[in-house]
């Protein structure tokens, strides 16, 4: 991971530490960041002095922002308007809620609403906050307004637990930091990527729909997008927002997503990721009328939607696509028929079930292809697309720094 070279030449790195036990580990940082030619200065709250004192951040050659430094003790602007990038490691639950709702009432809150730089966050903290539906939702705010998450890593906890919430380590935060200047794994790549659910007309007020968020799929675009890939993001109705520098295309039913895909295969495409619920059949007819109870029972006729999979696996030359498979059982099995019918590289299958596959924040996943199958556990959407988008670029020989997953 990284090296010791001059990687961040005269980078201005604002380092803000939050209080969590893994403020001990940030002195490393601090050292990785000069060690590789950046500037650093550092913002401490009051609860991190608890962990990491003043005199070790100086001794490795930080400067420390006091509110009293800047001009008419404005040090919070001057440091977010000197800031290249500013990162918060640890941060805590408790820095990432206030974060999410815009707040500005200490010094690292009002440089980091005040600033333009890149912003990039390691939370850190007790599994059980961590898994919380409500520190899951402020994280994907953050996302959503551009916000970059490193970790949290899984493992022993200072608490005596063992999960999800541990800091990313010192080398994988400073990789991350390097990284972002850097070449991108995906640059150059035109992504198509398919997402959330469609919804097939039954008569004017009533659809054939399911259950699918949109979660996994806008995830995957904005790990694409974040990578460097150019992507158009072809979805179904979902309230999920656009993500940051991801082209939207929004449609409803299966038979306009694919006229959308087909429509912006002139732009080109390297890369297809067939995220979204696709209605495999939709009625025969929809009733141009509201249809009227009757009698005790009522048949639909339905009939197949096209395959867009197997459509996009057609064209010449052909982009490298990436089918998903949602499954109640049998998961690989029917994955690996999915690979072969449709005639795609990689299937990545998950199940239906509590936490994972539909409508969930998290999944677990197994990828598929001709030479085998590898199973990634738990984890939030957000992290298994990341780690989907480097997994991919590996894939298409992309990756210029040769990253491993
Ligand atoms: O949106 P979320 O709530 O986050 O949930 C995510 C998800 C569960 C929807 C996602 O992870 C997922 O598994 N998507 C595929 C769901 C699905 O419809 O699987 P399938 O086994 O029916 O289809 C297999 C593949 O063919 C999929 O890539 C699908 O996009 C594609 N397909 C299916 C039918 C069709 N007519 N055209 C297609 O291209």
């Amino acid at each position: 991971m990284g090296n010791s070279s001059a990687s961040l030449p005269g980078r201005h790195i604002v380092l803000g530490i939050t209080g969590g036990i893994a403020a001990y580990k940030t002195p490393d940082i601090v050292r990785r960041l000069r060690e590789r030619g950046a500037d650093v200065r550092v913002a401490l709250t009051h609860r991190a002095r608890q962990f990491v004192t003043e005199t070790t951040l100086k001794a490795v050659g930080a400067t420390l922002i006091e509110e009293q430094d800047g001009p008419q003790g404005m040090a919070h602007i001057d440091a977010a308007r000197w800031a290249d990038m500013v990162v918060v490691a640890p941060a805590t639950a408790h820095f990432i809620s206030r974060l999410a709702s815009g707040a500005a009432d200490d010094i690292l809150t009002t440089l980091c609403l005040a600033t333009e730089a890149p912003l990039l966050v390691a939370p850190a903290m007790n599994r059980i906050m961590w898994e919380k539906p409500v520190t899951q939702t402020n994280c994907r705010r953050l996302v959503e307004h551009g916000t970059m998450l490193i970790g949290p890593d899984s493992g022993p906890q200072a608490c005596g637990e063992t999960g999800f919430g541990r800091m990313a380590e010192p080398a994988s935060i400073v990789h991350a930091i390097e990284t972002f200047w850097g070449p991108r794994s995906l640059d150059g790549v035109r992504a198509l990527v398919t997402a959330g659910p469609t919804h097939e007309p039954l008569d004017p007020v009533r659809i054939l729909t399911n259950r699918s968020s949109g979660k996994m799929g806008y995830a995957i675009a904005a790990a694409l997008a974040r990578d460097g890939a150019e992507v158009t993001l072809v979805t179904g109705p979902t309230t999920q927002p656009t993500p940051v520098g991801v082209r939207r295309v929004d449609v409803t039913t299966a038979a306009d997503m694919l006229a959308a895909v087909q429509e912006h295969r002139q732009d080109g495409c390297d890369l297809f990721v067939g995220t979204a619920a696709v209605a495999d059949y939709r009625p025969e007819q929809a009733s141009p009328g509201k249809i009227k109870k009757g009698p005790a029972s009522l048949t639909l006729v339905l009939v197949r939607n096209p395959d867009i999979l197997s459509e996009v696996a057609r064209w010449q030359p052909r982009p490298y696509i990436v089918g998903f498979a949602l499954e109640t059982e049998r998961l690989e099995e029917h994955a690996r028929q999915k690979l072969q019918e449709k005639n795609l590289d990689l299937v990545v299958g998950n199940l239906a079930g509590p936490g994972t596959g539909i409508d969930s924040d998290t999944n677990a996943l197994t990828l598929v292809d001709s030479n085998g199958s590898v199973s990634w556990p738990s984890d939030t959407k957000i992290a298994l697309a990341q780690r989907l988008a480097a997994e991919i670029a590996r894939r298409l020989n992309r990756d210029p720094h040769g990253r491993q997953n």
